[in-house]
């Protein structure tokens, strides 16, 4: 099987990024990370790709006049690379249906809660001021809402009476780095498949157990 070309999109530390930098030198996914790029010159996710060797960018929103040229020179850099899957591991950003739409059901995100409780900045601070004896972490295909995509994977983590937001996002990450790596392998044995909102995960094949 030919290798899934990923770009990963970060403004920030990158653990999701790495996680799957991990899971690809562990031969679970079949793919392989074509760039990075943030839009944060300092982003500890350009220093990790550094180490790695991973072809990576930075494209700051500041260097262009408007919105809609900075997505086009992001696109364009995912392009130039072929990339085939978009992640955006922590990209602090809200993209346009015009970019959206240059890469169909080939944007994954994940978000911190689980969605639809909980969109926007501060997931895991919300969680615990609504009350939530639950939270956890999704990830989703990107769409043109906030975090409103649909759902590929979720799983729980439970919120206890005395935790702070600092100390349930320790957790919750525990878990991304198992569940993004997860999807993104899904997404690249072909297993994935959109009816309007609802992604059914097909079965593995026999050589994929
Ligand atoms: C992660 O917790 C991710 O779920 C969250 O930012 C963090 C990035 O960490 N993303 C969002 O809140 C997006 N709405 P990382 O840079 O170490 O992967």
């Amino acid at each position: 099987m030919t290798k899934v070309k990923i770009g990963i999109l970060a403004s920030g530390r990158g653990s999701n990024a790495q996680a799957i930098l991990d899971s690809i030198a562990a031969g679970v996914i079949n793919g392989q990370v074509a760039v990075i790029i943030s839009d944060n010159p300092t982003a500890q996710v350009l220093e990790r790709a550094e180490k790695q060797q991973i072809p990576a960018c930075c494209i700051e929103r500041s260097a262009f006049s408007d919105k809609r040229r900075f997505e086009e020179a992001l696109a364009a850099e995912l392009e130039r690379h072929g990339v085939q899957l978009v992640v955006l591991a922590g990209f602090m950003r809200l993209l346009s249906p015009h970019f959206i739409s240059r890469f169909p059901r080939k944007i994954m995100n994940i978000h911190p809660s689980l969605l639809p409780a909980f969109p926007g900045l501060d997931a895991q601070g919300q969680a615990i001021r609504y009350g939530a004896k639950v939270s956890g972490c999704t990830v989703h295909f990107v769409d043109e809402g906030m975090d409103t995509g649909p759902v590929i994977l979720q799983q729980a983590v439970a919120v206890a009476s005395d935790d702070t937001p600092q100390n349930l996002s320790e957790r919750i990450l525990q878990v991304e780095h198992e569940l993004y790596p997860r999807a993104v392998q899904l997404f690249c044995q072909g297993r994935l498949h959109c009816e309007s909102r609802i992604v059914r995960i097909d079965a593995a094949k026999e050589e994929e157990k």
